[in-house]
């Protein structure tokens, strides 16, 4: 049986707690306030682990994967030189409603909505922002631009003040404001052209039905991976920070984007346990861009190792 969206609800239910975890049904409450540990043995009690496959999923091998010597051991025949495969997550399902549940605790609409809301208009209205918007109005922007495909933004659905839903949120802020710039520019239209629409993509896995609805409240299409990447092409923006798969060496073998954000190419071997090493395609594809300053030093969860660049023109 594989998992479907109708499955899932959204109840919230601790990152930690693990597929290896025993799980049982059943055990009588005490008759005074349960501890912290009680409370969290009683969640555990209230999920069995499916043994089920849950919806499959790509699986994407970086070109160091394929080409080290102890990995091809593991791809010989079947994989070899297949860079991308199929994987099947094991997911937690609710002994008494059977529904699927998520991984990690889940705002509620509002509060993701009002948060979300508040982030943008912060971030459009920083220096930051004011910076880059200066940069880019006197750099050779490619014309045409016409969408913006986010990857890896992650949830902004988890806990209101940890850091990795803030970063979330800032990144998902940076599509809409920069969406909001390039069109007040005609989309950087070609000559002759009226276009000031830009579409706005994101693709993460993680997330979560609010997810989804909040970004489609601000006009940014969720979709399933890989629909993101076809939707990379010349005429687009790609926004991505700390993936955990090699996006940059994907994006290489697919298109030329005209302006990127992403982690900054150093040149240097990231080692291979890095989620999206570089690579010699990678590092050769850099070579037609140029690097703009990006001015997000660590704030709205913008990174310090970004890096902004754009195509070279000709
Ligand atoms: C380390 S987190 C980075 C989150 C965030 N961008 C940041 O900078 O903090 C990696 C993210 O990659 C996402 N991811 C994993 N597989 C993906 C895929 N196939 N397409 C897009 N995102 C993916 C994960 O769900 C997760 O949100």
């Amino acid at each position: 049986m594989s998992s479907s969206e109708s499955d899932r609800e959204d109840e919230p239910i601790s990152p930690w707690l693990s597929p290896m975890c025993g799980l049982s049904a059943g055990t009588c409450l005490p008759d005074r306030p349960m501890t912290d540990d009680e409370k969290r043995k009683r969640q555990i009690e209230a999920y069995r682990l499916i043994k089920e496959k849950s919806t499959p999923e790509l699986m994407y091998h970086k070109i160091q994967d394929l080409l080290e010597v102890k990995e091809l051991e593991r791809y010989r025949d079947n994989y070899a030189y297949v860079s991308v495969g199929i994987k099947y997550k094991l997911e937690i399902r609710n002994v008494h409603t059977n529904k699927i549940a998520n991984y990690t605790p889940v705002c509620d609409y509002d509060t993701v909505s009002r948060a979300f809301e508040r982030k943008t208009q912060s971030l459009q209205d920083s220096e930051q922002f004011t910076q880059l918007k200066a940069t880019l109005a006197s750099a050779a922007v490619p014309s045409g631009i016409n969408k913006i495909v986010a990857f890896a933004c992650c949830t902004m659905t988890g806990e209101a003040n940890a850091i990795q839903t803030s970063h979330s949120m800032g990144q998902h802020s940076l599509v809409v404001a920069l969406r909001a710039f390039l069109a007040s520019r005609g989309g950087t239209a070609a000559p002759g052209e009226n276009r000031s629409e830009i579409r706005c993509y994101a693709q993460d896995p993680i997330y979560t039905s609010i997810d989804k609805q909040v970004l489609r409240d601000v006009g940014i299409t969720v979709v399933d991976d890989p629909k993101g990447f076809l939707e990379v092409d010349e005429a687009s923006v790609v926004f991505c920070s700390y993936p955990n798969i090699p996006i940059r060496q994907i994006v290489a073998d697919l298109a030329r984007p005209a302006l990127i954000i992403w982690n900054g190419v150093v040149r240097e071997d990231n080692g291979l346990g890095a989620c999206d090493p570089e690579s010699s395609r990678v590092w050769q594809m850099m070579e037609e861009y140029i690097e703009l300053p990006f001015p997000f030093d660590g704030k709205y969860g913008l990174d310090g190792k970004l890096a902004m660049y754009v195509r070279k023109s000709g």
